[in-house]
């Protein structure tokens, strides 16, 4: 058998074991999705935003990149988030990322790795923000690790800075900001940071007329 033929067989044993459990599984969610989180990770296939948090398909909103970046220019993220926030009403939004992140450790070198850098770009200017005290930590696990937590912080706020977030807040008070890093090592979630809805930023990114 091939390998994605055994991805076929399995499918056709979930769903049927699925249907055992919960008769109406299916038919519930045909007719709609109303997922209580939107949920920005890494690619990285060791990170499935389901089975690490134990939730149901359903549940959770998925959005994916190489290092969970929240770039204001990348249509992609941005039509996941319009839609998750003035669609699905989301309540929360968690970008999560995970030590021993290759994205994170690509940006810290001087390898060119392709187009790929064009996108890895925005780590190394978080790492450029946070230099010293990066730079400071002994090891280059320690570094990366921190630099892992950083870039969460910086698309936490990213996420704050965009007009969609901006307006949300404004007429729902919603969603709540998370910033997460999944350990590979253990499995455990660490909460970095939070941005309750209505919180203030730079005046900078505040609009008037939204
Ligand atoms: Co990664």
């Amino acid at each position: 058998m091939q390998s994605y033929e055994k991805l076929l067989l399995e499918n056709k044993a979930w769903a049927k074991e699925q249907n055992q459990i919960d008769p109406d599984f299916f038919k519930r969610l045909a007719a709609q999705q109303a997922p209580e989180f939107l949920w920005i990770g890494c690619s990285d296939s060791r990170v499935p935003a389901d089975k690490i948090t134990g939730t149901d398909p359903g549940e959770i909103f998925v959005h994916r990149n190489i290092a969970n970046l929240v770039v204001n220019t990348d249509i992609n993220l941005l039509s996941v988030l319009q839609y998750a926030v003035e669609v699905l009403k989301v309540r929360h939004v968690i970008v999560c990322g995970h030590y021993g992140c290759g994205g994170v450790k690509a940006a810290m070198g001087n390898h060119h790795f392709g187009i790929i850098n064009h996108w890895l770009k925005e780590i190394k200017d978080v790492y450029r923000f946070h230099r010293a005290e990066v730079d400071a930590l002994a090891t280059e696990e320690q570094r990366a690790d921190l630099l892992v937590e950083l870039n969460v912080r910086e698309q936490v706020f990213n996420l704050a800075k965009t007009s969609i977030i901006q307006k949300a807040w404004k007429e729902d008070n919603l969603p709540h900001l998370h910033g997460w890093a999944y350990g590979l090592k253990d499995g455990i979630i660490k909460p970095v940071c939070e941005m309750a809805a209505r919180s203030r930023i730079d005046h900078l990114y505040e609009y008037d007329n939204l």
